[in-house]
Protein backbone atom coordinates (compact mmCIF):
# COMPACT_ATOMS: atom_id res chain seq x y z
CA UNK A 1 0.00 0.00 0.00
CA UNK A 2 1.37 3.84 -0.83
CA UNK A 3 0.52 5.95 2.10
CA UNK A 4 0.87 9.97 1.87
CA UNK A 5 1.62 11.70 5.24
CA UNK A 6 0.98 15.43 5.57
CA UNK A 7 2.74 17.23 7.91
CA UNK A 8 5.63 14.75 7.81
CA UNK A 9 8.06 17.24 9.57
CA UNK A 10 6.05 17.81 12.18
CA UNK A 11 6.36 15.79 15.56
CA UNK A 12 3.64 13.13 14.86
CA UNK A 13 4.03 13.14 11.17
CA UNK A 14 7.65 12.18 11.88
CA UNK A 15 6.36 9.63 13.89
CA UNK A 16 3.79 8.10 11.99
CA UNK A 17 6.41 8.21 8.74
CA UNK A 18 8.47 5.79 11.07
CA UNK A 19 5.73 4.04 12.19
CA UNK A 20 4.32 3.59 8.53
CA UNK A 21 7.98 3.18 6.91
CA UNK A 22 7.87 -0.20 8.70
CA UNK A 23 5.26 -1.71 6.20
CA UNK A 24 4.43 -0.12 3.59
CA UNK A 25 5.57 2.83 0.96
CA UNK A 26 5.79 5.97 2.80
CA UNK A 27 5.14 9.40 0.85
CA UNK A 28 6.03 11.82 3.40
CA UNK A 29 4.72 15.62 2.09
CA UNK A 30 5.59 18.60 4.04
CA UNK A 31 4.33 21.92 3.77
CA UNK A 32 7.17 22.76 1.00
CA UNK A 33 5.85 19.47 -0.99
CA UNK A 34 1.89 20.21 -0.87
CA UNK A 35 0.07 23.21 1.46
CA UNK A 36 -2.94 22.26 2.09
CA UNK A 37 -4.68 25.47 2.16
CA UNK A 38 -3.95 25.36 -1.62
CA UNK A 39 -6.55 22.72 -2.78
CA UNK A 40 -5.23 22.96 -6.66
CA UNK A 41 -1.33 22.09 -5.87
CA UNK A 42 -2.43 19.70 -3.12
CA UNK A 43 -4.95 17.29 -5.36
CA UNK A 44 -2.30 17.83 -8.23
CA UNK A 45 0.36 16.44 -5.32
CA UNK A 46 -1.94 13.19 -4.60
CA UNK A 47 -2.96 12.60 -8.00
CA UNK A 48 1.08 12.26 -8.72
CA UNK A 49 1.40 10.20 -5.49
CA UNK A 50 -2.08 8.08 -5.82
CA UNK A 51 -2.04 6.90 -2.46
CA UNK A 52 -4.43 4.71 -1.24
CA UNK A 53 -4.21 6.25 1.75
CA UNK A 54 -3.74 9.80 3.49
CA UNK A 55 -2.61 10.03 7.20
CA UNK A 56 -3.22 13.54 7.80
CA UNK A 57 -1.55 15.16 10.96
CA UNK A 58 -0.75 18.70 9.52
CA UNK A 59 -2.16 21.56 11.07
CA UNK A 60 -1.61 24.51 13.67
CA UNK A 61 -1.51 22.51 17.17
CA UNK A 62 -0.58 25.75 18.82
CA UNK A 63 -3.55 26.80 21.19
CA UNK A 64 -2.27 30.26 21.63
CA UNK A 65 -1.51 31.17 18.09
CA UNK A 66 -5.39 29.64 17.03
CA UNK A 67 -6.57 32.16 19.93
CA UNK A 68 -4.57 35.12 18.28
CA UNK A 69 -5.34 34.34 14.75
CA UNK A 70 -8.50 32.65 14.51
CA UNK A 71 -8.81 33.20 10.63
CA UNK A 72 -5.36 31.18 10.29
CA UNK A 73 -6.45 28.59 12.69
CA UNK A 74 -9.80 27.81 10.58
CA UNK A 75 -8.09 28.03 7.15
CA UNK A 76 -5.17 25.75 8.03
CA UNK A 77 -6.63 22.98 10.67
CA UNK A 78 -10.40 23.39 8.53
CA UNK A 79 -10.32 24.69 5.19
CA UNK A 80 -7.13 22.89 4.88
CA UNK A 81 -8.59 19.28 6.20
CA UNK A 82 -11.62 19.81 3.92
CA UNK A 83 -8.65 20.20 0.93
CA UNK A 84 -7.48 17.07 1.46
CA UNK A 85 -10.41 14.77 2.09
CA UNK A 86 -11.90 16.13 -1.47
CA UNK A 87 -8.35 15.59 -3.36
CA UNK A 88 -8.53 11.99 -0.93
CA UNK A 89 -11.96 11.50 -2.24
CA UNK A 90 -10.92 12.74 -5.70
CA UNK A 91 -8.00 9.84 -6.37
CA UNK A 92 -9.71 7.23 -4.14
CA UNK A 93 -7.97 7.08 -1.01
CA UNK A 94 -8.97 6.51 2.16
CA UNK A 95 -8.08 9.15 5.08
CA UNK A 96 -6.91 8.78 8.78
CA UNK A 97 -6.84 12.21 9.98
CA UNK A 98 -5.66 13.07 13.39
CA UNK A 99 -7.92 14.83 16.35
CA UNK A 100 -7.46 16.12 19.55
CA UNK A 101 -8.97 15.83 23.03
CA UNK A 102 -9.06 19.88 23.11
CA UNK A 103 -12.87 19.17 20.97
CA UNK A 104 -14.26 18.28 24.64
CA UNK A 105 -14.36 21.62 27.48
CA UNK A 106 -12.65 18.72 30.30
CA UNK A 107 -16.04 19.36 32.47
CA UNK A 108 -16.93 15.66 32.76
CA UNK A 109 -14.74 14.52 35.39
CA UNK A 110 -15.52 11.20 34.14
CA UNK A 111 -13.32 9.55 31.18
CA UNK A 112 -14.73 11.09 27.83
CA UNK A 113 -16.35 8.16 25.54
CA UNK A 114 -16.31 8.58 21.58
CA UNK A 115 -19.94 8.76 22.08
CA UNK A 116 -19.85 12.19 24.27
CA UNK A 117 -20.58 15.01 23.33
CA UNK A 118 -18.17 17.09 22.11
CA UNK A 119 -18.05 21.17 23.20
CA UNK A 120 -14.85 22.86 22.22
CA UNK A 121 -14.22 25.80 24.72
CA UNK A 122 -10.92 27.08 22.63
CA UNK A 123 -10.42 28.01 18.64
CA UNK A 124 -7.80 25.21 18.20
CA UNK A 125 -10.31 23.22 19.53
CA UNK A 126 -13.48 24.68 17.54
CA UNK A 127 -11.25 24.47 14.45
CA UNK A 128 -10.67 20.77 15.02
CA UNK A 129 -13.99 19.16 15.42
CA UNK A 130 -14.96 21.50 12.34
CA UNK A 131 -12.24 19.04 10.67
CA UNK A 132 -13.46 16.11 12.08
CA UNK A 133 -17.14 16.83 10.55
CA UNK A 134 -15.59 17.49 7.03
CA UNK A 135 -13.54 13.88 7.08
CA UNK A 136 -16.57 12.33 8.02
CA UNK A 137 -18.31 13.19 4.91
CA UNK A 138 -16.23 10.94 2.71
CA UNK A 139 -17.13 7.23 3.58
CA UNK A 140 -13.48 5.67 3.85
CA UNK A 141 -12.01 7.68 7.30
CA UNK A 142 -10.56 7.16 10.32
CA UNK A 143 -10.30 9.93 13.13
CA UNK A 144 -7.93 9.29 15.81
CA UNK A 145 -8.48 11.85 18.75
CA UNK A 146 -4.85 12.24 20.36
CA UNK A 147 -3.58 13.29 23.94
CA UNK A 148 -0.36 15.41 24.93
CA UNK A 149 2.42 13.56 22.34
CA UNK A 150 6.14 12.71 23.16
CA UNK A 151 8.37 11.19 20.68
CA UNK A 152 11.27 11.75 19.01
CA UNK A 153 12.21 14.42 15.95
CA UNK A 154 10.69 17.68 17.33
CA UNK A 155 10.83 19.14 20.31
CA UNK A 156 7.56 18.47 22.77
CA UNK A 157 6.20 19.11 25.83
CA UNK A 158 8.29 16.32 27.77
CA UNK A 159 11.82 17.08 26.08
CA UNK A 160 11.24 20.89 26.83
CA UNK A 161 11.29 20.03 30.43
CA UNK A 162 14.55 18.13 30.54
CA UNK A 163 16.55 20.30 28.24
CA UNK A 164 15.66 23.57 30.79
CA UNK A 165 16.25 20.94 33.76
CA UNK A 166 19.17 20.08 32.41
CA UNK A 167 20.58 23.44 31.63
CA UNK A 168 19.99 24.26 35.24
CA UNK A 169 16.81 25.84 35.10
CA UNK A 170 13.20 24.60 36.98
CA UNK A 171 10.08 23.73 34.65
CA UNK A 172 7.22 25.26 35.49
CA UNK A 173 3.99 23.79 34.82
CA UNK A 174 0.31 23.29 35.29
CA UNK A 175 -0.51 20.48 38.00
CA UNK A 176 -4.49 20.80 37.97
CA UNK A 177 -4.53 19.46 33.94
CA UNK A 178 -5.38 15.59 33.50
CA UNK A 179 -5.13 13.75 30.94
CA UNK A 180 -3.75 11.04 28.88
CA UNK A 181 -0.21 10.76 26.97
CA UNK A 182 1.51 9.16 23.96
CA UNK A 183 4.13 8.37 22.50
CA UNK A 184 4.14 9.81 18.64
CA UNK A 185 5.68 5.99 17.28
CA UNK A 186 3.43 4.06 19.54
CA UNK A 187 0.55 5.78 18.16
CA UNK A 188 1.22 5.22 14.73
CA UNK A 189 2.06 1.55 15.17
CA UNK A 190 -1.54 1.54 16.80
CA UNK A 191 -3.34 3.79 13.40
CA UNK A 192 -1.61 1.31 11.01
CA UNK A 193 -3.12 -1.69 12.46
CA UNK A 194 -6.65 -0.07 12.88
CA UNK A 195 -6.57 0.85 9.10
CA UNK A 196 -5.24 -2.25 8.12
CA UNK A 197 -7.82 -4.59 10.20
CA UNK A 198 -10.63 -2.30 12.22
CA UNK A 199 -14.27 -0.53 10.89
CA UNK A 200 -14.16 3.59 10.17
CA UNK A 201 -14.72 5.68 12.68
CA UNK A 202 -14.34 7.40 15.38
CA UNK A 203 -11.24 6.75 17.99
CA UNK A 204 -9.47 7.68 21.16
CA UNK A 205 -6.03 7.06 21.25
CA UNK A 206 -2.97 6.71 24.01
CA UNK A 207 -1.12 5.03 25.99
CA UNK A 208 -3.06 3.16 28.65
CA UNK A 209 -3.53 5.45 31.81
CA UNK A 210 -3.79 9.00 32.79
CA UNK A 211 -2.07 11.80 34.36
CA UNK A 212 -1.24 14.89 35.12
CA UNK A 213 1.08 17.37 33.37
CA UNK A 214 2.98 17.60 36.15
CA UNK A 215 3.55 13.97 36.83
CA UNK A 216 4.30 13.50 33.19
CA UNK A 217 7.25 16.46 33.34
CA UNK A 218 8.49 14.62 37.14
CA UNK A 219 8.64 11.07 35.77
CA UNK A 220 10.51 12.41 32.89
CA UNK A 221 12.69 14.10 34.44
CA UNK A 222 13.21 11.13 37.28
CA UNK A 223 13.62 9.04 34.57
CA UNK A 224 16.38 10.98 32.76
CA UNK A 225 18.42 11.46 36.26
CA UNK A 226 17.51 14.73 36.54
CA UNK A 227 16.50 16.46 39.84
CA UNK A 228 12.44 15.69 39.66
CA UNK A 229 11.84 18.45 42.57
CA UNK A 230 13.18 20.79 39.48
CA UNK A 231 9.95 20.27 38.05
CA UNK A 232 7.38 22.97 39.90
CA UNK A 233 3.60 22.32 39.60
CA UNK A 234 1.48 25.32 39.81
CA UNK A 235 -2.14 26.06 38.86
CA UNK A 236 -2.46 26.65 35.48
CA UNK A 237 -4.35 29.57 35.93
CA UNK A 238 -0.94 30.97 37.48
CA UNK A 239 0.79 30.23 34.28
CA UNK A 240 -1.41 33.19 32.60
CA UNK A 241 -1.50 31.67 29.01
CA UNK A 242 -3.72 33.19 26.21
CA UNK A 243 -5.72 30.15 26.39
CA UNK A 244 -6.66 27.81 29.82
CA UNK A 245 -5.98 24.83 29.21
CA UNK A 246 -8.47 21.76 30.21
CA UNK A 247 -8.48 20.81 33.30
CA UNK A 248 -10.07 17.07 32.24
CA UNK A 249 -9.02 15.32 29.56
CA UNK A 250 -8.59 11.68 30.28
CA UNK A 251 -10.08 9.56 27.19
CA UNK A 252 -11.60 5.59 27.06
CA UNK A 253 -10.53 4.51 24.63
CA UNK A 254 -13.56 2.27 23.98
CA UNK A 255 -13.93 2.24 20.36
CA UNK A 256 -10.49 0.12 20.01
CA UNK A 257 -11.75 -2.00 22.65
CA UNK A 258 -14.92 -2.42 21.06
CA UNK A 259 -13.14 -3.21 17.78
CA UNK A 260 -11.10 -5.97 19.81
CA UNK A 261 -7.52 -4.22 19.41
CA UNK A 262 -5.35 -4.61 22.46
CA UNK A 263 -4.49 -1.01 24.04
CA UNK A 264 -1.13 0.53 23.93
CA UNK A 265 1.40 0.11 26.60
CA UNK A 266 1.22 2.31 29.63
CA UNK A 267 2.43 5.41 29.02
CA UNK A 268 5.35 5.38 31.59
CA UNK A 269 6.61 2.41 29.80
CA UNK A 270 6.80 4.88 26.23
CA UNK A 271 8.03 7.62 28.47
CA UNK A 272 11.12 6.09 29.80
CA UNK A 273 12.15 4.72 26.29
CA UNK A 274 11.73 7.90 25.15
CA UNK A 275 13.45 9.64 27.67
CA UNK A 276 16.75 7.15 26.78
CA UNK A 277 17.02 8.99 23.63
CA UNK A 278 16.70 12.38 24.52
CA UNK A 279 19.59 14.02 26.33
CA UNK A 280 22.12 11.35 24.66
N1 LIG B 1 1.38 18.13 19.83
C1 LIG B 1 0.45 17.64 20.61
O1 LIG B 1 0.66 17.44 21.83
C2 LIG B 1 -0.91 17.27 20.04
C3 LIG B 1 -1.92 16.85 20.90
C4 LIG B 1 -3.16 16.48 20.37
C5 LIG B 1 -3.38 16.52 19.00
N2 LIG B 1 -2.39 16.94 18.17
C6 LIG B 1 -2.69 16.98 16.73
O2 LIG B 1 -1.68 16.25 16.06
C7 LIG B 1 -1.40 16.84 14.80
C8 LIG B 1 0.11 17.00 14.65
O3 LIG B 1 0.60 17.81 15.71
P1 LIG B 1 2.14 18.04 15.88
O4 LIG B 1 2.41 18.24 17.31
O5 LIG B 1 2.89 17.01 15.11
O6 LIG B 1 2.30 19.46 15.17
P2 LIG B 1 3.58 20.04 14.45
O7 LIG B 1 4.83 19.47 14.99
O8 LIG B 1 3.40 21.53 14.48
O9 LIG B 1 3.38 19.50 12.98
C9 LIG B 1 2.37 19.99 12.16
C10 LIG B 1 2.92 20.02 10.76
O10 LIG B 1 1.91 20.56 9.89
C11 LIG B 1 2.57 21.36 8.95
N3 LIG B 1 1.69 22.38 8.37
C12 LIG B 1 1.26 23.54 8.97
N4 LIG B 1 0.54 24.25 8.09
C13 LIG B 1 0.53 23.55 6.93
C14 LIG B 1 -0.02 23.77 5.67
N5 LIG B 1 -0.72 24.88 5.38
N6 LIG B 1 0.16 22.84 4.71
C15 LIG B 1 0.87 21.71 4.95
N7 LIG B 1 1.43 21.44 6.14
C16 LIG B 1 1.26 22.35 7.11
C17 LIG B 1 3.71 22.02 9.69
O11 LIG B 1 4.69 22.44 8.78
P3 LIG B 1 5.57 23.74 9.09
O12 LIG B 1 6.40 23.37 10.28
O13 LIG B 1 6.31 23.96 7.84
O14 LIG B 1 4.58 24.83 9.42
C18 LIG B 1 4.17 20.90 10.61
O15 LIG B 1 5.22 20.16 10.05
C19 LIG B 1 -2.14 18.17 14.76
O16 LIG B 1 -3.23 18.00 13.88
C20 LIG B 1 -2.63 18.40 16.16
O17 LIG B 1 -3.88 19.01 16.17
C21 LIG B 1 -1.16 17.32 18.65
Amino acid sequence: MRVAITGAAGLFGQGLVAAFSTRYEVVPLTRADADITNAEALLAVLERVRPELVVHPAGIPDLDICEADPARGFLVNCQGTRNVVEAARRVGAGIAYISTDAVFDGKKLAPYLETDEPRPLTVYGKTKLQAEQAVKTWAKHWIFRVPVLFGPGKTNFVEKGLRKIASGGEYVVGNDQWGCATHTVDAGMKIMEVVEKGPCGLYHLSNQGSCSRFELARLAAQLAGLDPEKVVGVPDAMLRRRTPRLKYAVMEMGALRQAGFALPRPWQESLADYVRTVLK
